[in-house]
């Protein structure tokens, strides 16, 4: 399928699962533009007034749960984007991702027909990584494999002009490393958004040892311009947000093989007794099971503490391609 094909697919798909849309509230200016000026009527431009927030350009790599969710943000607070994926059925994918999420939001009243149109026509799909090569924002979102991430930043660092930043959506892929492989580790960040993109409001801005500060403030300006709340840490394994959430995960998951209760169970425990939204296995089948699997592995290898080791079940459970919900399986049916 080509660009054509794609274009098209663009205007008329209309079904893949994906999440609720979002209300944005982007409350610095773009970072990646030129400023305008300030009314006071304006302080606060949302994604339902794009006229305020003009200007820039980012490159999404990755069409999956997160690239697509990434680029629909970008492309609400005013980004040209292209999003690129390695075949084009995964772009096509992460379009109809895009355009269902665009459509509900139209349909609960959070966004107009026309606003939703302005939002898809900022996305271009492709596969074709050169595409990317004019963005002032590049960030990452491909599978959680260091030796794929490496090379795909080895790619766009000799591409990309000197002064474009480049960013990783990775879980627990050391920053430093990418940024060394990029090539241009000053101009290189963490940029570890949440799933799903459009409704969870953090962004962690993830420092790598060369992290320069310019480079920090413009990922943090641009996290903020699509909405989000940045925070700050430093690169370590799992960084703040999966150092603490997996080994949680991996202990329900535990628990589930070891037999002391049912899926439903183990979820409804931390549903009900800590005020989790969701319980620790409904949400590691919505992050993905390979990914969780791919972290752990990170946390253990990084930390050498048999306290992250993963679960066999878990193991099991990636072996077989039941990933969780994006492969219809995990530990629940979809
Ligand atoms: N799933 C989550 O909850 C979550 C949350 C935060 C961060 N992340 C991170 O985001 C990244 C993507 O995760 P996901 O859940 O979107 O995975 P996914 O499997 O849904 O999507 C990954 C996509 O990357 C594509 N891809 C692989 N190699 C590529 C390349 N060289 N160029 C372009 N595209 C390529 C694949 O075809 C696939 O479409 C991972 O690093 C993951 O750790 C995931």
């Amino acid at each position: 399928m080509g660009e054509r094909r794609l274009r098209s697919l663009r205007s008329s798909v209309s079904s893949v699962l994906s999440w609720r849309g979002a209300a944005f509230a982007a409350r610095r200016r773009p970072l990646l533009s030129e400023p305008e000026p300030m009314s006071g009527a304006n302080v606060h431009p949302s994604p339902a007034n794009p006229r305020r927030m003009q200007g820039g350009k980012v490159a999404v790599i990755g069409a999956g749960q997160m690239g697509s969710g990434i680029a629909q943000v970008a492309a609400q607070t005013g980004y040209a984007v292209v999003m690129r994926d390695v075949e084009d059925r995964f772009v096509a994918g992460g379009l109809a991702a895009i355009r269902k999420n665009l459509d509900r939001a139209v349909e609960k009243g959070r966004l107009t027909a026309q606003e939703r149109e302005a939002a898809f026509g900022r996305v271009a799909g492709t596969t074709d990584v050169k595409r990317c090569a004019d963005a002032d924002l590049v960030i990452e979102a491909v599978v959680e494999d260091l030796d794929v991430k490496r090379r795909l930043f080895q790619e766009l660092g000799a591409m990309c002009p000197p002064a474009t930043i480049l960013a990783s959506n990775t879980s627990s892929i050391p920053i430093t490393v990418l940024g060394v492989a990029s090539g241009r580790p000053d101009r290189f960040a963490g940029m570890h958004f949440f799933n799903p993109v459009p409704v969870m409001k953090l962004v962690e801005l993830i420092r790598g040892a060369e992290t320069s500060d310019s480079t920090a403030a413009a990922v943090r300006a641009a996290g903020e311009r699509m909405g989000k709340t940045v925070v700050e840490v430093h690169d370590f394994p799992g960084f703040v947000s999966n150092r603490v959430l997996m080994p949680m995960i991996n202990e329900a998951i535990f628990a589930l093989g070891e037999g002391v209760a049912t899926p439903e169970a183990i979820d409804q425990v931390m549903k009900l007794g800590m005020n989790h939204p969701m319980g620790p296995l409904e949400l590691a089948d919505f992050i993905g099971l390979d990914t969780c699997l791919a972290i752990l592995n990170v946390l253990h290898d990084g930390f050498k503490d048999p306290k992250y080791r993963p679960a066999p079940l878990l193991v099991k459970k990636v072996q077989a391609g039941h990933l969780g919900k994006k492969s219809g399986r995990g530990f629940y049916q979809y």
